[in-house]
């Protein structure tokens, strides 16, 4: 998730994008080198806020910024200098595709962004009422309600198991599966009802935020192949090129963890964290979301 604050109304921001503040800026630029000078690409650029400080650490930073979410980019597109920028629209892994050995630094701020959790009619919240959409990029067809409506048992029970990280998901998938021949899911506050009945013991949200996780997860293909994604571009990755990953919750972060280390065990890499880093309390207290951030980066050898 991109963690953001939402600044008090004597802040009086204008705009959307004025009301996001990216996670551990500063960390991520001393791991880029960012001030050093060079050509970056941020592969999850969402509201900028990385990328713009990016292109602040030296005058002649290039960027390259990349997100599936084309408000997003609309966004960055009005923020960031257009001489320095340069915007795709996409999966971050179309970056193999490209002259990968022409950057200096890569970034991924995984998951989505506040911005997004904040447009109700984006669904990825329980906490509005909304349609069961929960797409990065509206111009793909799988929706929440195609994944609930339409998947079989098997599909649902690795959904749930997978991403949901429901030990045994077996009764979910079931009653999900009756209910939905009832009527078909529409909406967040349908599914938020059908959950909250399946677990009335449950005084936490989580079932709930896990049921959601899951099928974000699902909806945009979030953990695909993202493992050999990493190896194949640090694989190609110029030497001395840096790469940065943020990830927000444990399934992204082992995998994020395991790619750098396999990358290291081939003597492609070094490690430039042992250990994530995280968010100083400060950052936690001004901006809760930033708890769950983990930082992980490498330099190609
Ligand atoms: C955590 S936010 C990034 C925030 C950004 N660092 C900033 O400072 O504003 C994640 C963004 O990545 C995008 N995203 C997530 N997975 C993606 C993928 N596989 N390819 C492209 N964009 C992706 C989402 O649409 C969202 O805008």
């Amino acid at each position: 998730m991109c963690p953001s604050r939402t600044m008090n109304s004597a802040d009086s921001p204008k705009k959307e994008s004025d009301v996001h503040v990216p996670v551990m800026v500063e960390t991520v630029q001393e791991l880029l080198r960012a001030s050093q000078g060079g050509t970056f690409f941020d592969g999850t650029i969402g509201m900028g806020g990385h990328g713009a400080a990016i292109l602040g650490a030296n005058p002649s930073n290039v960027l390259w910024g990349n997100d599936k979410d084309g408000e997003a980019l609309e966004i960055c597109r009005e923020k960031l200098p257009a001489d320095r920028t340069t915007l795709l629209r996409g999966d971050f892994r179309q970056i193999l595709s490209h002259p990968v050995e022409i950057f200096d630094g890569f970034l991924f701020d995984l998951g989505v962004s506040s911005f997004q959790l904040d447009r109700p009619e984006k669904g990825f919240s329980y906490s509005r009422p909304a349609p069961l959409d929960m797409r990065m990029d509206d111009r793909l067809e799988l929706t929440a309600a195609g994944v609930v409506n339409t998947y079989g048992y098997e599909e649902l029970m690795r959904v749930f198991r997978d991403y949901g990280e429901f030990g045994r998901p077996d009764r979910l998938v079931k009653e999900l599966m009756m209910a939905r021949r009832r009527t078909p899911f529409q909406s967040t506050d349908q599914l938020k009802e059908f959950v909250r009945s399946l677990y009335p013991r449950q005084k936490t949200m989580d079932p709930l935020a896990r049921v959601f996780q899951a099928l974000r997860i699902e909806v945009n293909g979030e953990l695909d192949g993202l493992e050999e994604f990493l190896l194949n571009l640090i694989e190609r990755m110029k030497r001395g090129a840096r790469i940065v990953v943020i990830s927000f919750h444990s399934l992204e972060d082992r995998i994020v963890k395991n790619s750098l280390k396999a990358a290291s065990e081939k003597k492609l890499l070094t490690l430039l964290t042992k250990k994530p880093l995280t968010a100083a309390s400060e950052e936690v207290e001004g901006n809760p979301r930033s708890r769950s951030a983990k930082v992980r980066a490498g330099e190609r050898t």
